[in-house]
């Protein structure tokens, strides 16, 4: 399932934050975005996402033109093929740990699979955490709770922003491992955000994000 994005452009009102952004991302290819502070990465992420919405230019994944869903189409897309890990987590407060890491398979109907959401938890390294409540976690524990719970679904699209960015270098590199293995293993498309050398040193190709573009 290949992701195309063909000459995307957004701004807020006259300001631009990105135009003429165009890149394609294969099934098992991992793709890091790097750039400055506010150039517009986590907006870019979104809109693959279907997140966020834009004012020039398409995305599409294996055919599929996203800009043209609407809503709830789109999140039954999203649902089903996307897995992202976001820069401020996201983690549900009222649900504990375990609950978290199921939520994309309750939400995809699936019956509860206690032994694949223990198995994330173990990729992540949180082995038996999962009935902890995320206000007794620790922001790079947080962090791998958001990790387990876009992978827990096999998703064929994986958007990360800054996974690693509450990490130690060791827990860094065995999420980055996670990632890594998701997209070679099950043919994933990886796009990640990051300020990590060592993670974007990893990727097969790495994209500058400027106000102009994106380039090698
Ligand atoms: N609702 C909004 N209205 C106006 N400007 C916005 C809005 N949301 C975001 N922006 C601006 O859009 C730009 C892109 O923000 P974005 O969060 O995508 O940057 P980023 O590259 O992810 O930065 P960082 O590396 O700090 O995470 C920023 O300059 C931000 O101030
Ligand atoms: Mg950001």
């Amino acid at each position: 399932m290949t992701l195309r994005i063909s000459n995307l452009g957004k701004h807020y009102g006259e300001v631009p934050v990105f135009e003429n952004v165009t890149l394609e991302v294969q099934p098992g290819e991992f793709v890091a975005i790097v750039g400055e502070s506010g150039v517009g990465k986590s907006t870019l992420l979104n809109c693959m996402a279907g997140l966020d919405s834009w004012d020039q230019g398409t995305v599409t994944h294996d055919g599929t033109d996203i800009g043209a869903l609407d809503g709830e189409a789109c999140a039954l897309w999203r649902r089903k093929h996307v897995g992202f890990v976001f820069q401020a987590f996201h983690v549900l407060p009222h649900l504990d740990v375990a609950q978290n890491v199921s939520l994309p398979l309750m939400l995809l109907g699936q019956k509860k699979d206690d032994g694949r959401v223990a198995h994330m938890l173990d990729a992540v390294g949180l082995p038996g955490m999962g009935a902890r409540l995320p206000q007794t976690l620790s922001g790079g524990q947080l962090q791998r709770v958001a990790i387990a719970r876009a992978l827990v679904h096999r998703p064929a699209l994986l958007l990360a922003d800054e996974p690693t960015g509450n990490l130690d270098p060791t827990t860094a590199a065995k999420v980055m491992e996670l990632l890594i293995g998701q997209t070679r293993e099950h043919g994933a498309s990886l796009v990640l955000v990051t300020h990590s050398e060592s993670a974007a040193a990893r990727a097969d190709r790495l994209l500058h994000l400027t106000a102009a573009g994106i380039r090698a």
